[in-house]
């Protein structure tokens, strides 16, 4: 068996394999469906202060490749939340995630203060970037200043990891990367989804009501991988990969670019047990390959002209031999 496990902010996963917020439910509502001691963590649907019951329909259609999503943050709220799902993914075999979202500074704060007290909850993930809320206009994701603004009070809030889910939809990621390293933050997901839209030219109907979406799936993959490289070369906190993974060689090819852990999203809609056979799978391709533990690829890319690769944001160094 290959190693898997990864250590990274004050966690330790058994793999690198994560659920992405919004695709999994809170995580609970699977469990008859994945053996949650092959996964390595859980990412809830984002919990905002009150309850919200989201976006008019239509709020999901199909595309070509992939699909679009306009929920609009929908959820039953924090109250909800601490009374009926902390309970019970606090029996789950696996480290859990809440990934908290909101419309002003001070619902971030409040939602990660009342989370604090927590054990069952190992991390805070702040959705900075969901794209179907506030017009579209993703205040948080696209103004460093503002992004920094919400992490430096979460982080006064909270003395559970922070880690900021970013946007693709910006001209300068790293700009984001960093303000939210300067800021506090334990690390970084990257990346959320892609803006876009449907129209049916015959009626001119949209295929979302709200007009424009967020756009997953297999075809953002590149778009999500060269976000993530592009935060893991710009600061020292750990990456977590998201965007169009399909399967464990997506995953490696995430950490090769720098990522500590990986998030499954999309395709747990069209195959929610996909999430617990990863770990085997992940373990047969580095077998393959010769790679005794998962961690001697992040970061692994070689980068033509550069004279090294950064240095992984875990502790073992990246050997010459391996990738
Ligand atoms: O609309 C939604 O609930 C999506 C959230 C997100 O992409 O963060």
């Amino acid at each position: 068996m290959a190693r898997l496990s990864v250590d990274f902010s004050g966690l330790s996963l058994r793999n690198p394999v994560l659920s992405a917020s919004g695709t999994f439910g809170h995580g609970v509502e699977m469990q008859h469906m994945v053996d949650f001691s092959r996964v390595g963590g859980l990412v809830s649907k984002t919990v905002t202060l009150k309850p919200r019951p989201g976006n008019p329909l239509p709020r999901i259609c199909e595309t070509e490749a992939g699909f679009l999503n306009s929920i609009g943050l929908e959820n039953r709220g924090i109250e909800a939340y601490l009374r009926d799902v902390v309970p019970a993914v606090a029996a789950a075999d696996t480290v859990v995630i809440t990934n908290i979202g909101g419309e002003k500074v001070e619902d971030f704060v409040e939602l990660a203060r009342l989370l604090d007290s927590q054990p069952a909850i190992s991390a805070l993930e702040v959705n900075l970037s969901c794209p179907n809320v506030q017009e579209g206009k993703l205040p948080f994701a696209t103004d460093p200043q503002m992004a920094a603004r919400v992490i430096e009070r979460v982080r006064g809030a909270t003395s559970k990891p922070v880690f900021a889910k970013l946007s693709p939809n910006v001209s300068r990621i790293s700009d984001l990367a960093v303000a939210v390293e300067a800021a506090g933050a334990h690390g970084i997901t990257a990346v959320n989804t892609v803006l876009g839209m449907k129209v049916d030219w015959r009626t001119g109907q949209p295929g979302l009501h709200t007009v424009q979406g967020g756009y997953s799936g297999t075809a953002i993959k590149p778009i999500a991988l060269r976000c993530a490289w592009e935060c893991a070369r710009s600061v020292r906190i750990p990456v977590i990969g998201c965007g169009g993974v399909m399967c464990a060689t997506d995953i490696l090819e995430f950490m090769a670019v720098g990522c500590s852990a990986v998030q499954v999203g999309t395709a747990s809609f069209g195959d929610p047990g996909l999430i617990g056979r990863l770990e085997q799978e992940l373990n047969s391709l580095l077998e393959g390959a010769g790679i005794g533990d998962v961690r001697q690829l992040i970061g692994s890319i070689r980068v033509p002209g550069a004279a090294t690769a950064k240095p992984a944001c875990s502790t073992v160094p990246v050997p010459a031999s391996g990738r």
